[in-house]
């Protein structure tokens, strides 16, 4: 996993930011296993999300910005209707520009095949979530989709450098480029060109690239096929939801926010207001990225130790409904906790 690796220190102060919904119950579900590691974590906690908007009139206080920037990373939780607010804009102001999603199959999970493990690298920054949008006259509604060529070259430049890193670990050392080109012929044509030129510095990493409807069945059909994918804003967060469904669902799939600066770590599931509060949300997102979170921090073998842990857990079903278990949240993450 290439991920910007901090310096390892005697103490990090991480930022919680529980926010809405189930993440009121997963995150400090895994801040229970986080402590189970014995790494020094100063856990500052902050606000976020519809409830603080609802007291406050802001979703995303400022102070909760500083406690962000201030800390070596941020765990958060999900947001409810202000999502657009809250997650979309703090990964710009931390100028986080990699979203990473790996996807990857877990013994004693429902997967779609049990040779899965691949990571979908998600542009952060611009695409159709730049947020530009008008009604230009009444009635006609536009949303501009931003590609710079400065974003491109850094994305596919932190996708290439994780390709080579999962070579190391026995991958197969390959980038797979998805876009529209054949329609969008200006933006993604840029795109893919980009992708192309950044990838003549990686000679030693295979590349290939799929219009992103076909890219959708294949990752369906033979997702064992791909190591890194990496894609576009719009297209990453609705590919990655699908591919989430190949390996047991959102509650399975985590994900890291990484810029030169600030690591941004969340959840890719949302609030979950139809079993938020009843104690039966899968924490196993929330624990594989605190997992991406110590890893982030150099703290490798914390990380080996936690996953492992839930490994075993999931194996032996000791799971939340979703998964076919009859644990609470809480419950099972007190079962990798006892076995990290
Ligand atoms: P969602 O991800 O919250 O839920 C989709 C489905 O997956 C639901 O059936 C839910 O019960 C299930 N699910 C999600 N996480 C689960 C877990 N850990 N364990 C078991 N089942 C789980 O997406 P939805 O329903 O589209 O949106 C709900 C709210 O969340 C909306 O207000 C939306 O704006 C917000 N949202 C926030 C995100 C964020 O903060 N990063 C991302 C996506 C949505
Ligand atoms: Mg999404």
């Amino acid at each position: 996993m290439y991920l910007k690796n901090k310096t390892v220190k005697d103490m990090y102060k991480i930022c919680v930011i529980e926010g809405d919904g189930i993440g009121r119950e997963v995150v400090p579900a895994t801040v229970n296993v986080l402590k189970a590691t014995g790494v020094d974590f100063e856990f500052v906690h902050a606000e976020a999300g519809d409830e603080v908007f609802e007291k406050t009139g802001v979703a995303l206080p400022e102070e909760t910005i500083n406690t962000a920037k201030e800390c070596d990373a941020v765990l958060f939780g999900a947001a409810g209707e202000t999502a657009a607010d809250v997650i979309v804009k703090l990964r710009k102001i931390l100028n986080t520009y990699a979203n990473v999603r790996p996807v990857k199959a877990y013994k004693g999970i429902n997967c779609l095949k049990d040779n899965i493990d691949y990571v979908i690298v998600r542009e952060n920054t611009e695409g159709l979530y730049k947020g530009i949008e008008a009604e230009i006259t009444d009635g006609v509604y536009t949303a501009t989709r931003v590609i710079t060529r400065e974003a491109c070259e850094k994305i596919f430049k932190f996708a290439f450098e994780m390709a080579k890193d999962r070579k190391k670990q026995g991958k197969e050392g390959k980038v797979t480029c998805t876009h529209k080109a054949n329609v969008l012929k200006l933006s993604d044509g840029a795109f893919k060109s980009i992708f192309y030129e950044v990838a003549k510095n990686y000679p030693e990493i295979k590349t290939n690239d799929f219009y992103i409807d076909a890219m959708n069945m294949y990752a369906v059909l033979r997702p064992e096929t791909f190591d890194v994918v990496v894609t576009s804003n719009l297209f990453g967060d609705i590919l990655s939801d699908g591919a989430a469904g190949t390996v047991g669902g959102l509650g399975m799939a985590p994900s890291a926010n990484i810029g030169d600066e600030y690591g941004l770590f969340e959840p890719v599931h949302g609030s979950a207001p139809d079993i938020a509060g009843k104690g039966i949300a899968n924490p196993t997102a929330t624990i594989l990225t605190g997992v991406l979170m110590l890893r982030y921090l150099g703290e490798n073998k914390a990380a080996d130790r936690v996953e492992k842990a839930l490994e075993e857990v999931l194996e032996n079903k000791l799971t939340t409904p979703d998964l076919g278990g009859t644990l609470t949240t809480f419950e099972m993450a007190e079962e990798v906790a006892k076995r990290v």
